[in-house]
């Protein structure tokens, strides 16, 4: 069973991320000056990935580490051994293993598992969002302007117009409380929780998004570029909320209304 597969393969990556994380790991650089990856990645990609292979050996992969493993066939997993490296590498307990299946292009479930405090997030098209579960919903808040906010910065800055700084600036400066937690993964299941009105970044990449994706989706809420328009994990900038106040970020972040 697909679900059975899903949930075992992030448990053992997440056994690896437990591992390392109460001992010792080597750190190295990808591109970019903070952009890291551990020990601890590799082990937990390589934990998955061998969950998976021994029950689908034909699917396809997309692992961030790794990279694709293409081959002809309907069901694609796209992998993040550790969403939050940057958290692991500094012992701080907010990151997570974040896996999506796709079929035929469509993703139809994700699991995203934080084992530091024991949360499993998992969702399956039409059948809901779960947290441990227990089924979840996105907040009921009505305005921007009284919303308590997520977003995530890229490891190397995109200076353009209305770039991360720019969009973060605006909501800050009307008073309105914007987190940073360092995972995008987290940050789309605690939107899908409730505990989070929005969250917005403008540079994600398929493993990032495709899981918390379908959990915001699920729980009620609503997923879109920063355009409003329909996203696809393989663009980067990404926008999800409880789907009230959607309208009024899209206005926020493009500038072209205030809250
Ligand atoms: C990163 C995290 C972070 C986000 C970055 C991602 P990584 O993933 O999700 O919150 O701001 O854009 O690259 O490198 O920790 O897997
Ligand atoms: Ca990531
Ligand atoms: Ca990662």
């Amino acid at each position: 069973m697909l679900k059975t597969t899903l949930i075992e393969a992030a448990q053992a990556g997440a056994a690896e991320i437990l591992r390392y994380f109460h001992g010792e790991f080597r750190i190295d650089n990808k591109e970019g000056v903070n952009n890291l990856v551990t020990e601890a990645d590799h082990a937990s990609e390589k934990a998955i990935l061998s969950v998976i292979r021994s029950a689908y050996p034909d699917h396809q992969i997309l692992a961030e580490e790794s990279g694709a493993h293409e081959q002809s066939h309907a069901y694609k997993w796209i992998i993040d051994p550790i969403d939050g490296t940057v958290n692991f590498a500094h012992r701080i307990p907010l990151n997570a293993v974040s896996i999506a299946i796709e079929k035929n292009g469509e993703v139809i479930m994700g699991v995203v598992y934080n084992p530091h405090i024991n949360e499993l997030f998992f969702a399956e098209k039409g059948e809901g969002a779960f947290l441990n579960d227990k089924p979840i919903r996105v907040s009921t808040e009505t305005r921007a302007i009284k919303a308590c906010l997520v977003t995530g910065f890229p490891y190397t800055y995109i200076d353009q117009p209305n770039g991360p700084l720019d969009v973060f600036a605006r909501f800050v400066k009307k008073g309105v409380p914007v987190r940073r937690l360092g995972s995008a993964a987290i940050d789309l299941c605690w939107v899908a929780a409730g505990r989070f009105d929005g969250f917005f970044e403008h540079k994600l990449e398929p493993w990032d998004s495709a899981a918390g994706m379908l959990m915001v989706q699920e729980a009620g809420g609503t997923v879109t570029n920063h355009q409003g328009e329909t996203f696809s994990i393989y663009e980067h900038p990404l926008l999800a909320s409880n789907g009230h106040i959607h309208e009024e970020l899209v206005g926020v972040i493009n500038n072209t209304r205030t809250l």
